[in-house]
């Protein structure tokens, strides 16, 4: 074990992180955060804003930890909408210190999940099993394909891991193109039924010309997906985290695993 800090991903690689963020804001957590994000983090209920302020620091904390920089001198900001150009919507990156690093965040409760890579554009997305009306949602978000792979299944159990493996594997494309919950769900097919990573291609899916989605053992009972440029070599997928030391632990924030 030791308490370095991990190198950042190779070309090839990419890292995946996960955590909790603590019921109320931690006040070390907003002392890192950028004048914006304290700004959003006020806008919300409390308990949001402590989801929003956890994640955002695990999310500086990790860069900085690459990049031995300070958290809080990072500048996180946002790519142009690659559907639209505009500046409001788009994917987050660092745009400072000058990187190649790429990331993508998703937040589920107060459980969130960070992707990191140096070569590609990513996605990741996590979902617990929350309560949704499986049937008046499925048929809305849903491929014919995917339905009948959902109404074959043969218990709620089955119908609901299908879904949310279909939900977390198209929201993980949709924020590797960077696009968002705009495109037209119900003709993007990731193949839920499918159990290895499955290559998904759509007109509305700009930046690339398909994506390789899979999906993410998160050691709960929740589902996760990540997606990448299928133009690349697969991603090689490892939890630097779990290398940490206690020590290393306390360095970087309370709740990163
Ligand atoms: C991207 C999106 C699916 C994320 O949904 P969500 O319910 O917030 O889900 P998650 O918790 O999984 O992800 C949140 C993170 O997604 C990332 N994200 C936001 N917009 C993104 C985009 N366009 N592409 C990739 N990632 C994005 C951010 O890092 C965000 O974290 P933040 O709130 O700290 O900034 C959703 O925000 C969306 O669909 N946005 C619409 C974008 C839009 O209007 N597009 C118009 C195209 S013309």
């Amino acid at each position: 074990m030791t308490s370095r800090f991990p190198r950042p991903p190779d070309s090839g690689s990419v890292h995946l992180w996960r955590g909790r963020a603590t019921a109320a804001a931690d006040p070390a957590e907003l002392a890192v955060l950028a004048t914006a994000e304290l700004a959003r983090f006020r806008a919300m209920v409390p308990a949001a804003g402590a989801r929003y302020a956890g994640s955002r620091a695990a999310v500086r904390r990790i860069l900085a930890g690459y990049l031995d920089e300070e958290p809080g001198r990072l500048v996180l900001d946002r790519k142009a909408c690659p559907g639209c150009g505009s500046a409001d919507h788009g994917p987050p990156i660092l745009a400072s210190p000058h990187s190649p690093l790429t990331f993508s965040l998703s937040r589920s409760g107060n459980d969130w999940l960070l992707a990191v890579s140096a070569d590609r554009l990513i996605g990741v997305d996590l979902e617990g099993a929350d309560a949704v009306d499986l049937e008046l949602v499925s048929p809305m978000v849903m491929t014919p394909a995917e339905l009948t792979a959902f109404r074959t299944q043969l218990d709620e159990h089955g119908r609901r891991r299908l879904f949310l493996r279909a939900w977390t594997r198209k929201e993980a494309v949709l924020k590797a193109a960077g696009i968002g919950l705009v495109a037209p769900l119900r003709e993007i097919d990731v193949q839920p039924a499918v159990d290895r990573p499955v290559t998904v291609a759509h007109d509305s899916l700009v930046g690339a010309p398909a994506w390789v989605v899979q999906d993410v053992a998160t050691g709960s009972a929740d589902l996760a997906a990540l997606a990448w440029q299928a133009d690349l070599p697969p991603a090689e997928i490892s939890w630097p985290g779990t290398a940490l030391s206690a020590t290393g632990w306390q360095q970087l924030a309370a709740g990163v695993s």
